[in-house]
């Protein structure tokens, strides 16, 4: 079975959603590790609760961006990680990783891009007042959330929508196309 790494840096929902859905059988493919760059982070209990090993590394700790990505590297390669699959991680991927794992790193964002890429594309959304904003799912390049789309899923922004309910509305969504994409792609591929 094909084994996979999701990285996260906060509360850890859609990996939560990917642990759920491979419990659930229903996703060809293993959760070999996860990676964290954010000690204290919540994405680490999950982890801990799911029996998942993770990896939680500060680049704070590391002399360089390089030297941060070849540690996370060498344990992907440790554990014969095949596709790396981003879940709120906060941190553009490195030269070090998009070489090694070229075509081979996805990440999920709460827009519909090109638009409202980088921090905070909820609230982004809801302050330009769009109609219709969503999720993207997209390989990763060496740019902020750019790279070629995979899948999107519109969700609209209500009359009476508040930042708040518009977040648990894009999470919904997130919580249920991330685990259908990687399954998709991780029975795709050999
Ligand atoms: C998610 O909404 C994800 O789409 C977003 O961070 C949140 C993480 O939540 N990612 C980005 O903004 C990437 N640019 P989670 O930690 O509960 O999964």
């Amino acid at each position: 079975m094909k084994k996979i790494a999701v990285f996260a840096s906060g509360s850890g929902s859609n990996f939560q959603a990917l642990v759920d859905a491979a419990k659930a059988d229903q996703l060809s493919c293993e959760i070999a590790l996860m990676v964290c760059d954010k000690p204290g982070a919540f994405a680490i209990e999950r982890a801990d609760k799911a029996g998942i090993p993770s990896l939680v590394i500060s680049p704070k700790d590391c002399a360089s961006k390089v030297d941060y990505e070849k540690q996370i590297l060498q344990k992907l390669n440790e554990s014969e990680v095949e596709l790396i699959v981003l879940a709120g991680y906060m941190r553009l991927i490195g030269e070090t990783l998009l070489s090694a794992y070229e075509g081979r790193i996805v990440n999920i964002h709460p827009s519909l891009l090109p638009s409202f890429p980088g921090k905070d594309a909820i609230g982004q959304a809801f302050q330009a007042k769009v109609m219709i904003t969503g999720v993207t799912v997209h390989y990763v390049d060496e740019g902020m959330d750019t790279g070629p789309i995979i899948a999107q899923e519109a969700v609209k922004m209500d009359e009476n929508e508040t930042r708040e309910s518009l977040e648990a509305k894009i999470h919904q969504v997130e919580h249920l196309l991330y685990p259908n994409v990687i399954q998709k792609l991780c029975s795709r591929e050999k």
